[in-house]
């Protein structure tokens, strides 16, 4: 369910450690219908990206590999910090959520999104999405 506050999802997993897993974003665990689907990676551990917020995208972001630390903050000045650390874990971000994003030299960040690229969407002066 669509929310104002990022949250934690914790997918379906099928396998066991002798096989492998397979994870699922499946229509009951997702808060949107999905539109998009991208995913960064070599992102340098010097690097902190995101250092924005969206008008209306929603996204939800898996650590598929590595490490990935995301903070988040609302307008109303709530701020969370998540680690994302397991290919069976999202973190949804709702829109007008200020977000940073930084990386361990291994993570691949796969993000589900809500809506087309869009760059008429994108805030990306934090006193323009304090306003
Ligand atoms: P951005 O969303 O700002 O990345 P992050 O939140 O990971 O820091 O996108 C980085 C750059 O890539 C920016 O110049 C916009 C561009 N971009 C596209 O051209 N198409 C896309 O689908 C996305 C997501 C980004």
């Amino acid at each position: 369910m669509s929310s104002n506050q990022p949250y934690v999802i914790n997918f379906n997993s099928i396998g066991k450690s002798d096989i492998g897993y397979i994870s699922l974003a499946e229509k009951e665990t997702l808060p949107f219908v999905p539109k998009r689907i991208y995913w960064t990676y070599f992102t340098p551990e010097d690097v902190i990206r995101g250092h924005h917020s969206h008008y209306n995208l929603e996204q939800i972001l898996v650590a598929v590999a590595g490490r990935i630390i995301v903070t988040t903050e609302l307008k109303n000045g709530e701020k969370k910090e998540f680690i994302l650390e397991s290919p069976k874990v999202g973190l949804y971000i709702p829109k007008m959520c200020w977000r940073i994003m930084k990386y361990s030299h291994n993570a691949v960040q796969m993000c589900i999104a809500s809506n087309e690229y869009d760059e008429k969407d994108y805030i990306r002066d934090y006193n323009e999405f304090l306003k």
